[in-house]
């Protein structure tokens, strides 16, 4: 820091000066690597600094553009190019280490030359993120930069964890395709490698389906939106709604865009539709789907709402292959997410089409049809070679061994689920919602669905907790969870994320963590690259 302002001093004394050298003299990084040594000397990188690619390998190309999107803001240019090049003996080097777990890399920063090995073009693209932090934010901020010291550093570093989620609910409100990928940018500074992209609920349809166009034309607009809590629950004239219609759908062009983006930041999307509950925008489209056929509206507020499909009805289950036949045609994900979650039975309950399939399938308990609707879908999505993600409510109806539990009422479910073998994600609201409020002095907050999750709260949690050695090979990962009630833009959801994803990015991708302390300690550098990518984030 000394040297950055003293050069920065010298360059405003001297005539013909150009440029700014930055010259970090610390290491901080978030997530924790598994080692880091500090060694002597530093690299300079400047705009001639040539990358060579020693070996080829798919998704490579992606690596390239992420290192020029870092030098060229830093530089506002990329740096050169070497594709082919065998001269490793100075420059930026990708090297292929085939004993390097896959998305792990080994970072060596020398006086002559930063090699990154790794065995996939994942791991060099994350040694790559690491590079960004290690030239600080001062990089980025400094402005008409010529050279950034790198200091000499050796780390080696592999992710704990396969999946590394973070969920946006786009039902509640609607975000752009820019405010998409302004999270999977997010996502990617933090090592985070799943998108779980809540598509569909009550308050909207969001997902552009050819065979059923109402969707979108009737079930993506609602005519209002409560924006504060409802003094009485009644949603009367009391309730403080807002009387201004909202809407908006990503078309199949557009949801696209937004994989290919995800994918050139080694992030795999995987879209949730909602079945059988949070239903009401898709039975606003089409009455049919319901157990009575009434016309509904978009729904305007929030909670839980007993509207939900009929699996009574074969119609239902047509209607839920041809949506998800168009999903998986734009989605390459192994896991498509179908929801499942708060479902109530009221309507199933006196519903003669509900009734029928009972009896012909032999269901007594209203919670087997819900998992008779599941597992149907279930067939659909594995004949499509995909397995189907669910929320912990999908094990109360029974599920094949190749269901994939979200656990999120608590870690139970997921504890459950591996105990039974099969496999989960820990998302547990009371570690990883982060719609909750960051802290308890909510005046000060803006105003969040409830809950209390502090930063610290984020970074104790054990995903692992309650589970033998053995059963923790079922758990794939943790995710953490926006809902948007009460996020209407991208600063909020910003704000909502930032700081408590990088202690959540920690948990994922950190095997021995140093502690809450040394991450505190950390964070700060990051911070400061929230703020130079121009971020909101909670300040502490
Ligand atoms: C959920 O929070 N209802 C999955
Ligand atoms: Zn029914």
């Amino acid at each position: 820091m000394k040297r950055f302002t003293y050069a920065i001093a010298a360059c405003a004394f001297m005539i013909g000066c150009t440029g700014t050298v930055v010259s970090p003299e610390t290491v901080s990084i978030i997530p924790e690597p598994s080692s880091v040594e500090m060694t002597e000397g530093a690299f300079r990188l400047t705009e001639k600094t040539q990358a060579n690619f020693l070996y080829e390998a798919p998704e490579l190309e992606y690596v390239a553009s992420a290192l020029e999107d870092i030098t060229e803001a830093v530089f506002g240019q990329g740096v050169k190019m070497n594709l082919s090049s065998l001269d490793a003996s100075h420059g930026i080097n990708f090297i292929l280490d085939e004993n390097i777990p896959s998305e792990g890399y080994k970072l060596e920063v020398a006086a002559e030359t930063i090699d990154i090995a790794s065995s996939t073009a994942a791991g060099a693209f994350y040694a790559l993120q690491t590079l960004r932090q290690l030239m600080t934010a001062e990089a980025f901020t400094a402005g008409d930069v010529k050279a950034v010291e790198i200091p000499a550093v050796r780390i080696e570093d592999a992710p704990l964890l396969g999946y590394r989620g973070t969920m946006l609910d786009v039902g509640r409100y609607f975000f752009p395709v820019e405010d998409v990928k302004c999270v999977l940018d997010i996502m990617a500074m933090h090592k985070m490698n799943t998108f779980h992209w809540h598509l569909t609920d009550d308050q909207g349809w969001r997902i552009e389906i050819d065979k059923y166009p109402k969707l979108t034309e009737v079930g993506s607009m609602r005519k209002r939106t409560i924006i504060g809590k409802d003094p009485n629950g009644e949603y009367d004239e009391n309730t403080p709604f807002d009387n201004v219609p909202h809407g908006g759908f990503y078309t199949k062009e557009q949801i696209r865009e937004v994989v290919e983006y995800a994918a050139e930041r080694f992030i795999t999307v995987i879209p949730e539709i909602e079945f059988p509950g949070h239903a009401v925008a898709a039975l606003a489209s089409y009455p049919w789907l319901s157990c009575t056929g009434e016309q509904y509206e978009v729904r305007q507020s929030w909670d839980i709402d007993d509207r939900v499909f009929c699996p009574g009805k074969e119609t239902t289950f047509e209607f839920m292959e041809g949506v998800l036949a168009e999903v998986v045609e734009m989605f390459p994900s192994e896991y498509i997410h179908i929801g499942g979650d708060e479902c109530p039975t009221k309507f199933w309950q006196k519903c003669p089409h509900c009734a029928k399939r009972m009896k012909e399938e032999g269901l007594k308990t209203y919670r087997q049809l819900q998992g008779y609707g599941i597992d149907r879908i279930e067939k659909f999505l594995e004949a499509h070679g995909r397995h189907m993600i669910g929320w912990d409510e999908i094990l109360e109806a029974g599920v094949t061994p190749n269901s994939i539990v979200m656990s999120w009422r608590g870690t139970e479910g997921g504890i459950k689920a591996a105990k039974q073998g099969n496999r989960a994600i820990m998302a547990p609201s009371t570690y990883c919602y982060l719609d909750y409020y960051q802290s308890e002095d909510r005046e000060n907050e803006p105003l969040a669905w409830g809950g209390h999750l502090p930063l610290e709260k984020v970074y104790s949690f054990n995903p692992f907790e309650g589970l033998s050695e053995s059963e923790k090979d079922y758990i794939l990962g943790v995710q953490g969870n926006l809902w948007t009630e009460y996020i209407p833009e991208i600063k909020q959801a910003q704000y909502m994320l930032l700081p408590r994803l990088a202690a959540l990015c920690e948990v994922a991708w950190t095997s021995d963590r140093g502690g809450y302390d040394d991450f505190i300690e950390r964070l700060p550098a990051l911070e400061a690259l929230y703020d130079a990518a121009g971020y909101q984030h909670r300040a502490r």
